[in-house]
């Protein structure tokens, strides 16, 4: 046993490439890149973060980017225009509104302006609903790139107990669904789970998304378990950390992932292929 990390930063860096090549076959053929376009709002410092991220792997993979920033005090009428004209540009492959909203927005209708078909963060209920019967047009980012990550390390999810901490719409529920979709038999556990401990012990696969700093012991760990960590905390010193208390953990459990350099990048690859795949089926 003894902790295998696995690196989400080269295998992120490996499906840019595969991404860089398609799109370079789509100009080959006298087609024009695959173009994304980001909207923020507001100046949340971490969304800013993300955003830059993903205009930068935009750039790697020859994908083009059109990020823009409005004000935090953008009404609701101006956001649905701006969706409304990229929903209806043709030259316009991807749309990914970034959130959190400034407060005052609902987030549930303005996902539910953007065109289906450009949802390449995959959480129009249209996309989320053929997730869940097996027929995904786009796959959730941060859920897919969990997948790749356990593919990558070697660990079978067929008949592995799956337990998924977090319920949110972005990855514990859409994580469940996947993990299901392997044939892993998924429990998900959250806030009002009684007895955590002894539910996340008999883990084969833990998937942790509950957003609280270095959470997850030992204790909690199944010895030789997968642990993927999708936690991007602050620990007392400021300093980014997960959702698991990596250094307790590593010394007992199985393939793991590290914060930073696991799961995040992996997000952001998987949103490039969404882009791919948008600008595939528009044309
Ligand atoms: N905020 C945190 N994660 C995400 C994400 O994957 N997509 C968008 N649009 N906003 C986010």
């Amino acid at each position: 046993m003894g902790a295998c990390v696995i690196d989400g930063k080269a295998l992120a860096a490996k499906i840019r490439s595969e991404v860089a090549n398609e799109c370079e076959k789509m100009v080959a053929s006298g087609k024009r890149r695959p173009k994304l376009c980001v909207i923020i709002a507001g100046d949340d410092p971490a969304s800013k973060v993300y955003v830059r991220n993903k205009q930068k792997a935009c750039g790697d993979c020859g994908i083009d980017s059109e990020t823009i920033e409005l004000p935090g005090t953008v009404t609701k009428e101006e956001l649905f225009s701006l969706i409304d004209e990229k929903n209806g540009d043709g030259n316009v492959d991807g749309i990914l509104v970034q959130l959190p909203l400034p407060r005052g927005i609902d987030e549930k209708e303005v996902i539910l302006r953007i065109s289906p078909d450009k949802d390449v963060d995959c959480f129009h209920p249209v996309n989320v609903g053929r997730v869940y019967t097996g027929d995904p047009l786009f796959l959730p980012c941060t859920p897919a790139g969990i997948i790749e990550l356990l593919k990558y390390a070697g660990v079978t999810i067929s008949g592995a107990n799956c337990v998924v901490v977090g319920r949110s719409n972005i990855v514990g529920k859409p994580v469940s669904a996947l993990l299901l979709a392997e044939n892993g038999t998924v429990t998900t556990a959250h806030s009002k789970t009684r007895d955590l401990k002894k539910v996340t012990r008999e883990a084969d696969i833990l998937v942790a998304a509950i957003g609280k700093p270095k959470f997850f012991n030992r204790e909690y760990i199944k010895p030789g378990a997968a642990v993927i960590d999708v936690g991007m905390d602050r620990d007392e010193n400021g300093k980014l950390c997960g959702d698991v208390d990596f250094d307790d953990v590593a010394g007992i459990c199985g393939p793991i992932t590290p914060v930073p350099g696991g799961v995040g990048p992996m997000t952001v690859a998987m949103l490039m292929k969404n882009t791919l795949k948008a600008a595939m089926i528009r044309k």
